[in-house]
């Protein structure tokens, strides 16, 4: 009866002991603690996907992928979650890229390294610590870029000078604004077109925050003021983009005829149907998937202790501390280019 006992007690043991190697720390395995700033945001999600898609791909890997739900007190509260249970290294995609800062001291103090992603810290944080990286692309290249499909439809097409002005009467839907793809998109697009030799007029911007609802409601109050004055709508992602689309279909746009030149940025997937469908006239590959596996791979690497290098992630490590993913842009011509 004792003997039994013991046994049992003793198996018990083993199998708790068990359980609370397999997985935990001591699992061998390399622990990664990622934050997305929030799930709900059409570009990020394709980004989560991919790195997660690529985690899956390595057996000694275990990822958590959290929601900061846009709150940037959430994600620190995240972050420290992550410490607690001493993951090997973080990815983070910032709510407030100013923050990055607090959560790199964080880091830092017990030696994690960190790759920041999609919202770039400034550059006088990305020095604090050499364990701190960043995977993006320039903002100024999509700005750019989105700019220079407008001056060619502008220049390809006479008609497109409404009121016969010479100049571009635009509206401009911005993303959030401080977000270096914000800033940078919507100056560098209106750059494009005047590097073109062709005049601007700017008759309205505001800010829709990268989403497709907001995006609606802002060109709706547009059209509403400036109806059909206005002749081009540059939008800094394409869910913004679609929202403007959507406007302009109610105000009796893309029929009979009637035609307004919308770019956006990001190359998702309702966006290559609106350019099939020849609504939207063009777009921007921000490229989700090297941006999520670059992601992926310097944590991984970083949480295995080594130094990312070409080599052992398969990206370029700029300045020791960057990976750039180049941005193309995407018109119906080579949609497939963006699948
Ligand atoms: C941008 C992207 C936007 C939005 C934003 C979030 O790069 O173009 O659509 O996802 O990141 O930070
Ligand atoms: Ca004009």
């Amino acid at each position: 009866m004792m003997k039994r006992l013991v046994t049992l007690v003793l198996a018990v043991l083993l199998t708790l002991t068990f359980a609370a190697c397999s997985g935990g720390a001591g699992s061998g395995k390399v622990k990664i603690g990622c934050a997305i700033y929030k799930f709900d945001d059409t570009f990020m999600t394709s980004v989560r996907n991919h790195i997660s898609d690529t985690a899956k791909e390595k057996s000694d890997v275990e990822i958590e992928i959290v929601d900061s739900q846009n709150s940037q007190a959430t994600q620190n509260d995240k972050v420290d979650l992550f410490i607690t249970k001493k993951v090997n290294s973080l990815a983070i995609n910032p709510v407030d890229r100013t923050a990055a800062g607090v959560i790199l001291e964080k880091a830092k103090a017990k030696n994690i390294p960190i790759v920041f992603f999609n919202k770039e810290p400034l550059p006088e944080d990305m020095k604090k610590w050499d364990k701190v990286y960043y995977v993006g692309a320039r903002a100024e290249e999509s700005g750019t870029m989105s700019g220079e499909i407008l001056a060619d439809y502008w220049k390809k097409n006479p008609s497109a000078d409404k009121n016969g002005d010479g100049k571009m009467q635009y509206v401009m839907l911005k993303g959030e604004p401080g977000h270096q793809d914000a800033e940078l998109r919507t100056e560098y697009s209106v750059k494009a077109i005047q590097d073109a030799g062709i005049q601007v007029e700017k008759l309205a911007e505001d800010t829709a925050m990268w989403d497709r609802v907001k995006g609606q409601e802002k060109m709706a109050a547009f059209l509403a003021k400036h109806g059909d004055a206005i002749e081009a709508v540059i939008a800094n992602n394409d869910d913004m983009a679609l929202g403007a689309i959507e406007a302009l279909k109610a105000a009796g746009y893309f029929k009979d005829g009637k035609f307004m030149p919308v770019v956006g940025v990001d190359a998702t997937a309702p966006a290559l149907q609106a350019l099939e469908e020849g609504t939207l006239l063009g777009t921007v590959l921000n490229d989700a998937k090297n941006q999520g596996k670059a992601t992926f791979m310097l944590a991984y690497v970083l949480g295995k202790g080594e130094t990312p290098t070409k080599e052992n992630t398969g990206y370029e490590i700029t300045d020791g501390k960057y990976v750039w993913v180049p941005y193309k842009k995407i018109l119906k011509e080579n949609i497939n280019d963006a699948k």
